[in-house]
C-alpha cells in the first residue's frame, strides 16, 4: 500500500513539474527589466542568482543607494561576468572583478556575490575572483535609508531623466539582457537565506513559473532551488554560524 502511494506521488510529482520548468524570461527589448525587493547589502551579506543566455554583452543585475554612492553591478561582457562594486566612500574606491568565458552559450550558469567587510567576492559556476576595497564605511547605502531595488536585465527608462538618482550612470547604457533568470537568493543580514520574488518589470514573462513558486515541497526550514526537471530542497543548516552564511548549493 505505502508503495503504491510512494508510486502514484512520484507520477504526480512529474506530472506537476513537467511544464514548470522556467523562470522569468526578459526579451532585451529597449525598456525590459525586472524588478526585485532591496538587498539589505550589510557587511557580511550574499547574493546568487543563475541565467542562461546566447548574448555576450548585456546588463545583469544593478542595484544601488539610490545615487548617493554605493552600488553593485553585474554584467556579461565579451562573454565574462564582470562584477563593479562601490562601498567604500572614498572617490575611487570601486574595484571591478570578473570571471568565466563564453558563458553566452545558453546553458544555466550561477552568479554568487559575497561580502566580507572590504572584501568583496565574485563566485561563477564555482571559480573565485576576490578582491579588497581599501577606504571607509564598509555599509552599502546609509544606515536607515533603504536602497534601491535590484534590477535584472536593465534598469527603468524613467533613470534616463534622472542620472542624478544613479550612485553609477553609466548603467543606462548596458545593453539589455535577453534570457532567463532563476533562482535568486538574498543574504540579508538575517542570517537565513531567502528567495526573492518578482515584483513587477517590463517585458518580463513569467511563464512557465519557475518551479519552486509553482510547488514548494521543502518544509519549514528548507530552501527550494528550481532545477530544470523538479524542486530540490535544501535542508541543511542554513542558519548562519561563525559569521558566515551555509553555502546553498
Ligand atoms: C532584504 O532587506 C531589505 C531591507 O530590509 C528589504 O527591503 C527586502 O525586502 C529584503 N529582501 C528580501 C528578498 O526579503
Ligand atoms: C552579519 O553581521 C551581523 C552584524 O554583526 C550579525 O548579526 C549577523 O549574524 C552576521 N551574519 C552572518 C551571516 O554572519
Amino acid at each position: 500500500m505505502a508503495r503504491t502511494v510512494g508510486t502514484l506521488f512520484g507520477v504526480l510529482l512529474f506530472v506537476l513539474t513537467l511544464n514548470v520548468i522556467e523562470c522569468i524570461y526578459l526579451p532585451g527589448l529597449p525598456a525590459s527589466f525586472a524588478k526585485y525587493p532591496p538587498w539589505n547589502a550589510c557587511t557580511n551579506a550574499t547574493f546568487s542568482f543563475e541565467f542562461r543566455t546566447t548574448r555576450a554583452n548585456a546588463a545583469l543585475m544593478y542595484t544601488d543607494d539610490n545615487g548617493i554612492n554605493d552600488f553593485f553591478q553585474v554584467t556579461l561582457t565579451k562573454g565574462k561576468v564582470e562584477l563593479s562594486v562601490k562601498i567604500v566612500d572614498d572617490k575611487d574606491g570601486a574595484v571591478r572583478l570578473s570571471k568565466g568565458s563564453s558563458l553566452n552559450d545558453d546553458q544555466w550558469h550561477r552568479v554568487d556575490i559575497k561580502r566580507n567587510r572590504m572584501e568583496t567576492t565574485l563566485v561563477v559556476d564555482g571559480a573565485e575572483d576576490r578582491k579588497v576595497a581599501i577606504g571607509s564605511d564598509f555599509y552599502f547605502g546609509r544606515f536607515n535609508e533603504p536602497n534601491n531595488y535590484v534590477y535584472f536585465g536593465g534598469i527603468p527608462l524613467q533613470y534616463h531623466k534622472s542620472l542624478k538618482s544613479l550612485s553609477l550612470p553609466s548603467v543606462i547604457f548596458e545593453p539589455r539582457f535577453a534570457g532567463y533568470i532563476r533562482n535568486v537568493f538574498y543574504g540579508n543580514c538575517t542570517c537565513r537565506t531567502i528567495r526573492g520574488q518578482f515584483i513587477e518589470g517590463v517585458g518580463v514573462s513569467l511563464e512557465p513559473r519557475e518551479v519552486c513558486e509553482v510547488r514548494n515541497p521543502c518544509g519549514a526550514g528548507c530552501v527550494c532551488i528550481s532545477t530544470d526537471d523538479q524542486p530540490g530542497c535544501n535542508c541543511q543548516d542554513l542558519e548562519c554560524s561563525e559569521g558566515k552564511y551555509a553555502s546553498l548549493f
